[in-house]
C-alpha cells in the first residue's frame, strides 16, 4: 500500500505563529500511518530542520534542473539534500505558469532529485479551459509520460500530487467525486508509464484543502493524502487535515 503524506507548501510564507510555535505543535501529530513534511521558503530550510520535531520531515519547494554552475538565484538537489532536506516539490503549477516551467525542464529536475536522494513530490493537474475542453485526464497523463525519466527505476520513492490549477489558492477545491475520477486516471497512466511502480506511488490531492473539505474529500478512499499551501501556515489547521487521514480507507 502506498505511504501517506500531509504535506505542507508554505510558498513564499511563514507561518504567522512563528516557525519554533508551528514545528512545536506538529510534535503532538500522532498518527503513526501518515508521515507529515514541511516545505518552507529555501531560506528556512535549515532552521526548520533544525527545530523539527522528529515526526515531521522537511523539503524542499523546487530546484534547478542541473547540478551546479553560473546559475544565479538557483538552488540543487544536492545542496537540499545536505541541508537535510528529504522531499522536493517539482512541477509546481505556480513555477510551470508564473516561471516557465516545461514538461522537459520538470523531467530534468524530477532526475536530478532522485539522483541527489531526495523523493520527488511531483505536481500535475489541469487549468479551467482544459477541464472545459474534458481534456483533464489526457493532460495529466502527458504529464506523466513527460515526466517518465529512466532515473525512476531507481528511486526509492515518487509522489505525485493531482493539484488542478483552477483549485490552487481559490477557495474552490475539487469535489471528492472528481479526484476519485482523476486519481484513477493517474493511477492508470503510471501503470503505463511506470508498470514498476504504479501501486506503489501514493497520490495526493492538493488545491484548497482546508479541514472542512477533507471529509468529501478523503471520502472516496483513493487519496494517500494532501499537498496543502493557504491552509498549512496554521499548525491547528495543518494538523486537523494531517490527522483526518487517519479515518481514510
Ligand atoms: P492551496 O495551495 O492549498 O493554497 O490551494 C495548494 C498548493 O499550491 O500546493
Amino acid at each position: 500500500m502506498p505511504g501517506r503524506y500531509a504535506i505542507a507548501n508554505w510558498k513564499m510564507n511563514v507561518p504567522p505563529e512563528g516557525i519554533d510555535t508551528y514545528l512545536r505543535a506538529l510534535a503532538s501529530h500522532r498518527n503513526g500511518r501518515a508521515s507529515v513534511v514541511v516545505a518552507p521558503p529555501f531560506l528556512y530550510l535549515k532552521d526548520v530542520v533544525a527545530q523539527a520535531p522528529a515526526n515531521v520531515a522537511v523539503g524542499g519547494q523546487n530546484c534547478a534542473d542541473q547540478r551546479a554552475g553560473a546559475l544565479t538565484g538557483e538552488v540543487s538537489p544536492t545542496m537540499l539534500r545536505e541541508c537535510g532536506a528529504r522531499f522536493v516539490i517539482i512541477g509546481h503549477s505556480e513555477r510551470r505558469s508564473l516561471f516557465g516551467e516545461t514538461d522537459a525542464v520538470v523531467a530534468r529536475k524530477l532526475a536530478l532529485a532522485i539522483e541527489s536522494g531526495l523523493t520527488p513530490i511531483l505536481c500535475i493537474g489541469e487549468d479551467q479551459r482544459v477541464r472545459d475542453a474534458g481534456e483533464a485526464a489526457i493532460l495529466v497523463s502527458n504529464q506523466i509520460r513527460s515526466a517518465a525519466v529512466p532515473a525512476l527505476e531507481s528511486a526509492r520513492e515518487l509522489i505525485v500530487a493531482y493539484e488542478p490549477v483552477w483549485a490552487i489558492g481559490t477557495g474552490r477545491n475539487a469535489t471528492g467525486a472528481m479526484v476519485a475520477e482523476m486519481i484513477s486516471e493517474i493511477r492508470s497512466a503510471l501503470s503505463r508509464f511506470w508498470p514498476s511502480r504504479h501501486s506503489k506511488t501514493p497520490i495526493l490531492y492538493g488545491g484548497s484543502v482546508t479541514p472542512d473539505n477533507i471529509a468529501d474529500l478523503g471520502s472516496n478512499g483513493r487519496i494517500d493524502g494532501y499537498l496543502v499551501g493557504g491552509a498549512s501556515l496554521d499548525s491547528a489547521k495543518f494538523l486537523t487535515i494531517a490527522n483526518g487521514l487517519m479515518s481514510l480507507q
